[in-house]
């Protein structure tokens, strides 16, 4: 019998490199690379070979950006989903889907084993290993630099040691993620949250300040909650995605810095760069008040908390996940229209939205008084009944 495997998500960089040549001199395994193409603007090509070149006995460079879109990004707009009302949650949504492949890949290939290559400080290795739990409870799992606790320099020593490319050794000052939906950049000067965030941190936003005096204009189109249109063209969702995020960042929209509660107990400063994400959001929100019931508008927006909660603690395969994700879809029946953006120096504004399904009545709403046709009496009776409990409360808290 052969060696037993191990189906590690390699990103190309330092850490998973040098944790191909751990996992075979440690744990004596056969290294099945996986790349999950998620958007990350990278070469691609170059980390196949430098899998190979390390050791790893096969790479699989897996295209998951249309998926990505469909079904997890589109998800997570139907749900407007920020986690503590800021971030879109980038890295959240894409480990379930990375980990989707690397338990494909493993049952393909009958290996024992998964890998993935996160710290034991952050969200990322409870996202990947509950999603790989949630889909095969049989796989096991190594997080090598979490075992390793090498210092980066030890890291660096042991590649040179081991013949790893150094090129990938090449200190950024940062940690950086991105994908289609956006880029988040942690360490270095950002972990003191008393100093502004340099600008050689950002890539897809220009600095409010440097963007262009004239407004920009953009018209997202959408059917039943998903985008199909920009000023009237009709895209595929990852090319919507991408030219808002260009159009929004030209614009020096799209910047958030927080502080973050981390699932494992730390609170930390985050800078993202989201201008797609952040006006996609902001846009089919609006749709929604137009075109939502007032009742399930409010409810949703209670839901939206809880369901970015779970997608940023990791529970993307789990029961409650799966339940919101029926009721956000019934709610999006009806989120069909435009939706026009404004942008100017770093500021995203809804200035118009209109609906076929718009449940804005203008002879309801009107003040112009020959179109009215608001009850006014009614109003009357219904503020009678309507305050009935202050009024009896007022009452009794007078009488002493
Ligand atoms: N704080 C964000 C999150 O927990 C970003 C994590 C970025 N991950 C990374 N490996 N750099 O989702």
């Amino acid at each position: 019998m052969g060696k037993d495997k191990v189906v590690l998500a390699y990103s190309g960089g330092l850490d998973t490199s040098v944790a191909i040549k751990w996992l075979e001199e440690k744990y004596n395994l056969d290294v099945i690379a996986v790349t999950v193409d998620v958007g990350q603007i990278e070469e691609l090509d170059k980390i196949r070979e430098r899998g190979l070149k390390i050791g790893a006995k096969d790479f699989y460079l897996i295209d998951a950006k249309e998926e990505f879109a469909q079904d997890f990004i589109l998800k997570a707009l139907k749900a407007n989903a920020l986690y503590e009302g800021k971030y879109p949650l980038v890295s959240s949504l894409s480990r379930p889907l990375i980990a989707k492949h690397l338990v494909k890949v493993a049952e393909k290939v009958k290996a024992s084993f998964v890998a993935h290559g996160c710290t034991g400080k952050g969200n990322d290795q409870v996202r990947f290993e509950v999603s790989i739990v949630a889909l095969n409870p049989e796989l096991k799992i190594i997080a090598p630099i979490r075992e390793w606790k090498m210092s980066r320099q030890e890291a660096i020593e042991y590649a040179q040691k081991h013949d790893i490319p150094v090129e990938v050794t090449k200190k950024s000052p940062y940690s950086v993620d991105e994908n289609l939906w956006g880029r988040t950049i942690e360490c270095g000067i950002l972990e003191d949250p008393w100093l502004e965030p340099p600008e050689e941190a950002f890539k897809l936003t220009v600095a409010p300040e440097q963007a262009s005096e004239k407004p920009k204009y953009l018209e997202i189109a959408f059917e039943k909650g998903k985008p199909v249109a920009l000023n009237g063209k009709n895209l595929p969702l990852i090319k919507i995605i991408n030219q808002v995020n260009k159009i929004a960042g030209e614009s020096g929209f799209g910047r958030v810095d927080m502080i973050e509660n981390r699932l494992v107990g730390i609170k930390s400063r985050e800078v993202y760069e989201v201008p797609g994400a952040l006006s996609l959001i902001t846009a089919h929100c609006d749709l929604e008040d137009l075109t939502l019931e007032r009742e399930l508008l409010h409810f949703k927006s209670r839901m939206e908390i809880k369901y970015a909660e779970l997608i940023y603690y990791g529970l993307w395969y789990s029961p409650l996940k799966e339940a919101l994700d029926a009721f956000f879809e019934k709610t999006q029946e009806s989120v069909s229209g435009t939706v026009k953006l404004k942008y100017y120096k770093g500021s995203c504004q809804v200035v118009g939205r209109k609906s076929e399904k718009a449940l804005y009545d203008y002879s309801l709403a009107t003040y112009e008084k020959r179109e009215d046709l608001f009850s006014h009496d009614s109003a009357k009776g219904f503020i009678e009944l309507f305050g009935l409990p202050i009024k009896t409360w007022a009452k009794k808290k007078a009488d002493g």
